[in-house]
């Protein structure tokens, strides 16, 4: 389907792109970050439910570690997933950006709106999917949630050694920043053409696309959207998935 032929943003189907080939060295040894068990449910399908979640997300293309690809097939047969949903699973790359690329590939021609949202954020609330795809709905190129910051941030000159001091070069205004999360809601042209074009390392598919020179936008974030990076972060999943339990019992 080309470009022109596609409807507008606002009615487009729209497709959730889940990196989950990461390896999570920061969470300690063991399976593959993604299919670690938070209350005994791998992060991969809580991940997949949150995205599935949303009314306006009609497929999920789920991208695995490249030597578990049927593991991850498995996974989703075995757990209860909205029918109204359909599933691609494909390999991952070495890079993050390699492989929401290798999702993007797999990509059918009818979807013109495309969620990157990483494996690690189990728990984002469906509002904020809601949120972020009716921003592109609206028109904007680019969208990502975004929640200010509790912390000064400093920008240092980093040493070669872990854990030595580090220079201090500058203290950004916080009331300026904000921390960003997934996932992050792309009008499809504008993402595919950012990954064809920026070959830089980038730790977001937003920043690839402020290369391009096109504007990015942020929505509201949740405080549950909140990236599992090291072993303290699954406590605190655990307990959001515990209040929450407590709070659908009432
Ligand atoms: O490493 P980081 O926490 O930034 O990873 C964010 C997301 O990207 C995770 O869900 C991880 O599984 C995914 N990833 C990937 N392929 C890689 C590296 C990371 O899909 N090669």
């Amino acid at each position: 389907m080309s470009d022109e032929s596609r409807p507008s943003p606002a009615q487009t189907p729209v497709a959730a792109v889940i990196p989950a080939a990461g390896r999570g060295v920061r969470l300690g040894p063991g399976a593959p970050k993604a299919l670690r068990a938070l209350n005994g449910t791998p992060m991969l399908i809580h991940a997949v439910r949150a995205l599935a979640a949303s009314r306006r997300v009609s497929l999920v293309i789920v991208v695995a570690p490249s030597d578990g690809t049927e593991e991850v097939k498995s996974l989703l047969d075995a757990h209860a997933l909205p029918e109204r949903t359909d599933f691609l699973v494909v390999p991952g790359g070495d890079t993050r950006q390699e492989s929401v690329k290798r999702g993007l590939d797999a990509l059918p021609p009818e979807y013109g709106v495309v969620l990157v949202h990483d494996a690690a954020r189990p728990l984002v609330p469906v509002d904020t999917v809601d949120a972020v795809i009716e921003a592109v709905g609206a028109g904007a190129p680019a969208v990502v949630p975004a929640l200010p910051l509790a912390d000064t941030v400093k920008e240092v000159e980093p040493a070669a050694e872990a854990g030595a001091p580090e220079p201090v070069v500058a203290t950004p205004e916080r009331a300026r920043l904000r921390a960003v999360q997934t996932p992050q809601g792309f009008d499809r042209t504008t993402l595919v053409r950012a990954h064809e074009t920026v070959t830089d390392d980038v730790t977001d598919d937003a920043s690839m696309v402020e290369q391009l020179g096109l504007p990015v936008v942020t929505v509201p974030g949740h405080e549950e959207a909140f990236k599992v990076t090291r072993p303290l972060d699954l406590v605190l999943a655990e307990a959001v998935l515990a209040r929450r339990r407590l709070n659908d019992g009432f």
